[in-house]
C-alpha cells in the first residue's frame, strides 16, 4: 500500500515511497484486527486502498478479478486498476494457515533463540520490542510489523513498545534534529494503526489511556486499545481479538520486560541482541522464565561498495536521517 511523500514519516529517499506490507491469506479470517494478514474482504471494507495496481502474470488476474468482484458487490462501484507488466517471479514455500508465528520464522531474516520443532512452537500473547524510533524508518516498520505478527490472536493480545526516553538520547550524533518522546510515539503508533486495524473507522473501536508517572521506571505510557466488540458490552479482556499495545517510555535497555513476568517474547536487531541475553539473564535472576527472543535481520545498503550491512546504521538509520537534517539546516543559515 504505497503512500506518497507528505504523510509525515521521513522517506529513504527524495521521491520515495513511504511502503507498509500486509500479507493476503485468502483462506483467512474476516478479522478486522488481524492485520499484518488479512483477506480480501477485510481490505476491501476497510475502504484504504485508493489507488490500485496490479500484475499481469496469471496468479496476478485471478487476484485482480476476486479483488473487482468483491469490491463491486461492498461498494456498488468498480475499482481503478493499473496493470503493470510482470517481472521475474518468485516462488516460495510460504506455509499456509495457520500463519503468524510458523510465516514470521519461515522468513531467512527472523532467528529465533528456540529453535524447537515448529509444530511444537510455543504462542505468545504479549511481546515487547523496545528503540529510539526516531525518524520513523523502513527498519522500524519491519521491526514493528514484525513483533505485531509474533502476537497470536487467540487470546487478547498485549503489545509492549519500549520507546527510549528524551533524557537518555542528549548524547546521541545530531542530537538537535532528534524528535520528542511524543512525536516518536506518535509516529509508531500512527503506523502500527495502519498494519494492524482494518476497521473502516478505527476510531470507534480504539481506545487511549494516558500514563504520566515519569517519577517510576516505565511509567510515562500510552495505552491503545482495539476491541472489536466494543459498544457490545464485552471487555478488552473477554475479548479474544482485542489488542492492546503499551507505547512505555524506557530509561533503560531492559524496560518492561523485567518488570512484567508475563511477557514471554522479545523481539530484537543484531544491534541489540546483547540487550535481549541481558533481560534474560535478569528474568533468571528473578526465577522467572526467559523470553523467546526473535531476531529481525534488517539489510541496509552500506557504504556503496557493494557491502551489505546488517542493523540500523547503514544509509537508512536515524543517524544518517538526521545528519543530513542538520546539514540542510545549515545550509538554509547560510
Ligand atoms: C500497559 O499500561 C497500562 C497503563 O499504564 C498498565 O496498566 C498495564 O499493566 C501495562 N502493561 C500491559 C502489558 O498492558
Ligand atoms: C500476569 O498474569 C496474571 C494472570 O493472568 C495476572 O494476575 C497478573 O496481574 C499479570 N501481571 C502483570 C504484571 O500484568
Ligand atoms: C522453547 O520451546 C519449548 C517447547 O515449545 C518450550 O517449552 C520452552 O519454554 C521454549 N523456550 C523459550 C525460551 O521460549
Amino acid at each position: 500500500m504505497p503512500r506518497r511523500c507528505g504523510c509525515n514519516v521521513d522517506l529513504d529517499l527524495p521521491g520515495g515511497v513511504d511502503a507498509r506490507v500486509v500479507l493476503l491469506d485468502l483462506n483467512g479470517f474476516n478479522e478486522q484486527l488481524s492485520g499484518p494478514i488479512i483477506d480480501l474482504i477485510a481490505l476491501i471494507n476497510s475502504r484504504r486502498p485508493s489507488t490500485i495496481f496490479s500484475i499481469e502474470s496469471e496468479s496476478g488476474v485471478k487476484l485482480t478479478n476476486d479483488f473487482t468482484t468483491l469490491f463491486q458487490r461492498v461498494h456498488n462501484f468498480s475499482p481503478t486498476i493499473t496493470q503493470l507488466p510482470s517481472g521475474p517471479s518468485l516462488t516460495t514455500n510460504i506455509p499456509t494457515s495457520p500463519l503468524s508465528t510458523s510465516f514470521l520464522t519461515s522468513l531467512p531474516s527472523v532467528t529465533s533463540t528456540n529453535s524447537t520443532d515448529p509444530n511444537t512452537r510455543r504462542l505468545h500473547h504479549q511481546v515487547a520490542v523496545g528503540g529510539t524510533f526516531d525518524h520513523l524508518h523502513i527498519g522500524h516498520k519491519l521491526l514493528l510489523t514484525a513483533t505485531i505478527l509474533l502476537a497470536d490472536p487467540s487470546q487478547p493480545r498485549k503489545i509492549t513498545i519500549g520507546i527510549t526516553g528524551d533524557a537518555l538520547l542528549v548524547n546521541k550524533k545530531h542530537a538537535s534534529a532528534l524528535e520528542s518522546w511524543s512525536v516518536r510515539q506518535q509516529r509508531c503508533a500512527d503506523f502500527v494503526e495502519t498494519i494492524l486495524c482494518f476497521h473502516p473507522n478505527p476510531s470507534v473501536i480504539r481506545s487511549v489511556e494516558e500514563r504520566n508517572d515519569e517519577d517510576v521506571p516505565n511509567g510515562k505510557v500510552v495505552a491503545v486499545t482495539y476491541t472489536p466488540s466494543k459498544g457490545s458490552g464485552q471487555t478488552a479482556e473477554g475479548d479474544e481479538s482485542s489488542i492492546t499495545i503499551n507505547y512505555t517510555q524506557i530509561q533503560d535497555p531492559f524496560g518492561p520486560t523485567i518488570t512484567d513476568e508475563n511477557i514471554t517474547a522479545l523481539v530484537v536487531t543484531a544491534e541489540t541482541r546483547a540487550g535481549g541475553k541481558a533481560v534474560n539473564d535478569k528474568r533468571e535472576e528473578k526465577g522467572w522464565a526467559e523470553l523467546e527472543v526473535f531476531e529481525v535481520g534488517v539489510l541496509e545498503s552500506g557504504s556503496g561498495d557493494g557491502e551489505v550491512k546488517e542493523g540500523f546504521e547503514g544509509k537508512i538509520g536515524s543517524t544518517e536521517i538526521r545528519r543530513r537534517i542538520v546539514e540542510l539546516q545549515q545550509q538554509t543559515e547560510k
